[in-house]
């Protein structure tokens, strides 16, 4: 038996990925832009097990079964196939973010998976082999790989659409927790149904493909106050191609709004806060670390928040045997 295990943190995108160009290999119809974060880890243990019939999932100490562990055994399938190992695992996973809450757990939890199981069945993979299989799981998880701010790049197959690092101004996040409740749809369902029914979504992705632009040069020119309104339109733009499918789709709840109308009173005071929300309710505001305070006050009445600071990589703990 092998095992290893390994911990990745969530990312927040400041430009959005969201729909796919080919589903099965998870490519984006566009790049995107992130910062991992330095908060919510997720640890993964992967334990090559040749005696077991099936992959095994337990997630925060329970064993699960269904489509959670079927997502699982088909990206192991992937490292197997690369290994040209046949043996099942198990895999444990503890997140420290609410799970499914548009809080990027599946991002944070690919990652590790991916680092855990490629560790476990002998890959010898670089930072962009990994981000390349994490991205195999969970689209966001290829950034989730990266420290810092990662830009994915989207690529035209499978070895050109990985996440590398972009220098970037100093930045924070206030994460705020509207809601943690698992969201009535999946990110993945949603995707499908923007491409399939939103009609706005060709001006999505041209208008992505622009905000990509101008957000990695604001990135490079150390202009945060450019980035973050790059990142609020982009973020507004998502949920108007979301909230145009059929049948009818909404993330934000009426505290997400308010939220955002808190923000932008905020820079009404000369405070430099952005916010942007995933695929749920929560909204996360981008600012300097110095007013991370000021930001965090401002919420406080409405949702707690938890404030977060660029973040490492992927790492791997521990291998056994080495
Ligand atoms: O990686 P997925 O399939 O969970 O999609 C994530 C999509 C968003 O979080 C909404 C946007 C993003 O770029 O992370």
């Amino acid at each position: 038996m092998t095992h290893a295990i390994a911990r990745a943190h969530p990312n927040i995108a400041l430009v959005k990925y969201w729909g796919k160009r080919d589903a099965s290999a998870n490519l984006p119809a566009t790049g995107s832009l992130s910062m991992t974060l330095d908060v919510f880890p997720t640890t993964t243990t992967v334990t090559v097990d040749p005696v077991l019939a099936r992959d095994l999932l337990v997630l925060g100490g329970e064993e699960r079964d269904g489509v959670p562990r079927e997502r699982v055994e088909r990206f192991l399938d992937l490292v197997r196939a690369a290994s040209g190992s046949a043996a099942h695992a198990r895999v444990e996973t503890v997140n420290t973010v609410p799970s499914a809450a548009g809080l990027a757990s599946s991002a944070s939890g690919f990652a590790a998976l991916a680092g855990a199981a490629a560790a476990a069945y002998g890959l010898d993979l670089d930072e962009r082999g990994l981000s390349r299989l994490a991205r195999r799981g969970s689209g966001s998880a290829s950034r989730s790989v990266i420290p810092g701010f990662a830009v994915w790049h989207a690529g035209t197959d499978d070895e050109t659409s990985f996440a590398e690092q972009v220098p970037a101004p100093d930045l924070a996040m206030v994460v705020t927790m509207v809601d943690c409740r698992e969201k009535a749809v999946s990110s993945r369902e949603a995707m499908r149904r923007t491409v399939l029914t939103s009609p706005f979504y060709p001006a999505w992705v041209s208008s992505t493909r622009q905000s990509l632009e101008s957000a990695l040069s604001a990135c490079a020119a150390g202009d945060v106050e450019r980035l973050g309104r790059i990142a609020e339109t982009n973020a507004l733009r998502m949920h108007a191609v979301i909230q145009a499918c059929d049948p009818p789709l909404r993330y934000l709840s009426p505290a997400s709004v308010e939220i955002f109308d808190r923000i932008a009173a905020l820079r009404e005071r000369g405070i430099g806060a952005y916010a942007t929300a995933d695929a749920g309710p929560n909204v996360v505001v981008l600012t300097r670390p110095e007013d991370a305070t000021t930001v965090a006050a401002e919420i406080a009445g409405l949702a707690e928040t938890v404030t977060a600071h660029p973040g490492p990589g992927l790492q791997v703990l521990e291998r056994v045997p080495r």
